[in-house]
């Protein structure tokens, strides 16, 4: 069987993490990818996870603590725009971003369109070479289809002598299937 967007992002980022990098999971939520992380760099490397929300600060560390994850994870509460206030020196091997709200809880915080082209470019400062950035962009919700066309023309016109563009998304799916980004630094 083919994929979902989201199976689809693990196996981008599981292709490429080794433990003792540094990777950033921009969309913290309820912690699925900081753990997927976390478990792919070891406790030499290290997880930058970003959230605005509380609420997903302490399901994503109630989630690391169970799977004993949390030697090797920041958690960080502030936008992901910011992300250059806490990354050290070291070059990030990866990074992945889950645009929308958080299922389960208030549908009016989302990304947005203008903090996450600031987090992306930032993180493509911060990208070794063959890292890779994975968006996964839902966009069924009000301001969605905005967002997914930012990060569609941004992706767009990353020059080709630098970066491998793709993206990956069902085109004949209901309700808006999320659709995947991933942009590979060569
Ligand atoms: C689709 S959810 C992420 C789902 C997550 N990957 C998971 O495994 O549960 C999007 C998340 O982005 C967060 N968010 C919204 N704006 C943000 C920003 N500027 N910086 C960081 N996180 C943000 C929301 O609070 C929400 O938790």
């Amino acid at each position: 069987m083919l994929q979902t967007a989201l199976h689809f992002s693990h196996t981008l980022l599981k292709e490429i993490v080794q433990p003792g990098q540094h990777v950033v999971d921009a969309t913290m939520g309820n912690g699925s990818d900081t753990v997927f992380l976390a478990e792919l760099v070891g406790k030499k490397g290290r997880v930058y996870a970003f959230d605005i929300q509380e609420q997903a600060l302490q399901s994503t560390q109630k989630r690391l603590d169970e799977k004993a994850l949390e030697y090797q994870v920041t958690l960080i509460h502030d936008g992901h725009q910011h992300l250059e206030n806490y990354l050290g020196k070291e070059e990030i091997h990866a990074a992945v971003f889950n645009l929308g709200y958080l299922p389960k809880s208030d549908k009016k915080v989302i990304t947005l369109p203008e903090t996450t082209q600031q987090a992306l470019d930032s993180c493509l400062q911060y990208l070794a070479r063959k890292g890779r950035i994975i968006i996964v962009a839902y966009y069924g919700h009000e301001g969605g289809q905005a967002e997914l066309t930012t990060v569609a023309n941004y992706c767009q016109k990353l020059p080709q002598k630098e970066y491998n563009v793709l993206t990956y998304q069902f085109i004949n799916q209901k309700n808006q299937p999320p659709i995947l980004f991933c942009i590979e630094k060569k």
